[in-house]
């Protein structure tokens, strides 16, 4: 929108592989909230001769991408990235197993406290509509609860999974929830914990906190002494892993080909092992929740 350009040229990229983040900057701009926003953007790749928009993000920047596509013929293609992995479409995207990554090291550090002052620990990590880091990290970190937005527990079973390990000699539990989970209660009162009634220009709150509301409720229903951590950010930064750096690398290689093939309006997607083409329409009509089957699968343990 601001004509700010970066030439990424050899130099300029060189070394960035091992980074987190982005070297561009981001924001949550939404252009068509803006009056002139998308004349300005056209505008722009006019004067300064850009044949082509490759978008890197999740649904929302995706979803801009789609617009300008669909409205007003401007030649993207999609790269997706978000650590939420809720992006339907492509099994993965980009962010989602350093996320997934960090969250699990978290886990694992927790269980020390857990165990050695025989505590609840809750766990909360990001997942705003779809519970992917949840189910993952807690899978591979061993949770005896995993609360996420798909798949509703109350706060009574919660605290029953908690006594049932209490009543097995296990004095100590694990529970994960995602920041977009609601807090529901077998009395039918539902809560949904945010920090802020503000949205964003995409019409998103700011989540964050249920997992201190529902360590307090877990500590007042079983009188165990429960904690709560929420990784909040950090699990956005610091070093990828190297899946996520090698895919980074698939789709960045995939959507040059892309615009090379004037593949406009599609996205890359991991699909099994091969990376595709497929609509950026398919990638943002809904979110790729967390299947029914992967979550049976967690809650296997749970308790
Ligand atoms: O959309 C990705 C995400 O990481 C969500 O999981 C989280 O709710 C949100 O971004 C946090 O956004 P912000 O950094 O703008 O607070």
């Amino acid at each position: 929108m601001e004509g700010d350009l970066v030439p990424l040229n050899l130099e300029r990229v060189s070394g960035i592989l091992p980074l987190g983040g982005t070297i561009l900057g981001t924001s949550r701009t939404n252009p068509f909230k803006e009056p002139d926003g998308a004349e300005r953007i056209l505008r722009n790749i006019g004067a300064l001769g850009i044949d082509a928009v490759v978008a890197i993000g999740g649904e929302d920047t995706l979803g801009v991408a789609l617009r300008l596509y669909d409205e007003h013929g401007v030649k993207v293609v999609g790269i997706p990235k978000t650590i939420d992995n809720d992006l339907s479409g492509t099994d993965y995207t980009f962010g989602f197993d350093t996320a997934v990554h960090v969250a699990t090291e978290a886990i694992d550090r927790l269980h020390t406290t857990a165990e050695s002052h025989n505590r609840v620990m809750v766990v909360e990590v990001m997942g705003r509509h779809a519970g992917w880091i949840a189910v993952m990290a807690g899978l591979a970190g061993g949770a005896d609860a995993i609360l996420i937005p798909e798949y509703p527990l109350t706060v009574e079973d919660i605290c029953d999974l908690v006594q049932k390990r209490a009543a097995r000699g296990k004095r100590f539990s694990i529970i994960v929830v995602s920041e977009g989970a609601n807090l529901i209660w077998r009395s039918g009162v539902e809560q949904t914990v945010t920090q802020s009634a503000e949205t964003d220009d995409f019409g998103h709150i700011r989540l964050g906190g249920v997992g201190s509301v529902l360590a307090k409720e877990i500590e007042r229903i079983t009188g165990y002494e429960t904690r709560v951590t929420i990784l909040g950010h950090v699990q956005r930064g610091g070093t990828p892993t190297a899946r996520d750096r090698v895919l980074a690398t698939r789709f960045g290689i995939k959507g040059a080909e892309m615009v090379q093939n004037g593949q406009w309006g599609m996205m890359a997607a991991l699909r099994g092992d091969a990376v595709e083409a497929i609509p950026l329409a398919e990638a943002v009509k809904e979110y790729k929740l967390v299947p029914r089957g992967l979550y049976e699968l967690a809650r296997t343990f749970f308790g």
